[in-house]
């Protein structure tokens, strides 16, 4: 029964420790929102772009953003000692649970997923005035202040 016997070769090839991990180990979290969010995260990371829910980077990424505040991508968006160890502490409590790499971008769409998920979107597309950046995660997905990012809810303004 050759056949067979190539099947079952495939289906352990799959199994094999060391198989590439989903994205590179570098996925989202399932959920990306938990069930009780941070009053001050939703009000301190919301004023330039919308607060981004947890679970799309890992707790490293965080560690690294949080400690970057003062140069922030261009701007300075740091808070006082008190309130950055709280949203730090909320962000690093609730990171991606499906992040298996060692990676630590401080860019969501730097992360492998990011880049599959979107990489039939031309960059022409971001560019448009409607939406700017891709990090502007809102101008096309209707829920994303709530944490839902399915297809359902997407649409990318002209
Ligand atoms: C003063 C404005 C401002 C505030 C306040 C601010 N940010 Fe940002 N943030 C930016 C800018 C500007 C960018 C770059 C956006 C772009 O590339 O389009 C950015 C980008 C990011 C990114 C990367 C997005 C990506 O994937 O490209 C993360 C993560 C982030 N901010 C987290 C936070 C967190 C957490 C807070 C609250 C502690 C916060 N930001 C508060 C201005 C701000
Ligand atoms: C130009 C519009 C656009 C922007 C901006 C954008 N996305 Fe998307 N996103 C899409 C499209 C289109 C899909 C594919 C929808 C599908 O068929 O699943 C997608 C897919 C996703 C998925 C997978 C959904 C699923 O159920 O498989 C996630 C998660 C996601 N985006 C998160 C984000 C985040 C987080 C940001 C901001 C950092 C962002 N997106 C920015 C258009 C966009």
């Amino acid at each position: 029964m050759r056949l067979s016997r190539l099947l079952i070769a495939l289906a352990l090839a799959a199994l094999a420790p060391g198989a590439q991990a989903k994205y590179n180990g570098e996925n989202r979290g399932k959920p990306v929102m938990p069930a009780a969010t941070n009053a001050k995260w939703q009000a301190e990371c919301s004023s330039c772009h919308m607060a981004y829910p947890p679970g799309l980077m890992s707790a490293a990424s965080w560690q690294k953003v949080m400690a970057g505040l003062d140069k922030h991508f261009g701007t300075d968006a740091s808070l006082d000692a008190a309130t950055t160890r709280e949203i730090t502490d909320y962000l690093t409590a609730h990171p991606s649970n499906r992040w298996t790499a060692a990676t630590a971008p401080i860019r969501i769409t730097e992360a492998e997923w990011f880049k599959v998920k979107h990489g039939k979107i031309g960059s022409g597309i971001f560019q448009r005035a409607s939406i700017k950046s891709p990090a502007n995660c809102n101008a096309c997905h209707q829920h994303a202040e709530g944490g839902v990012f399915d297809e359902h809810g997407v649409q990318i303004p002209k």
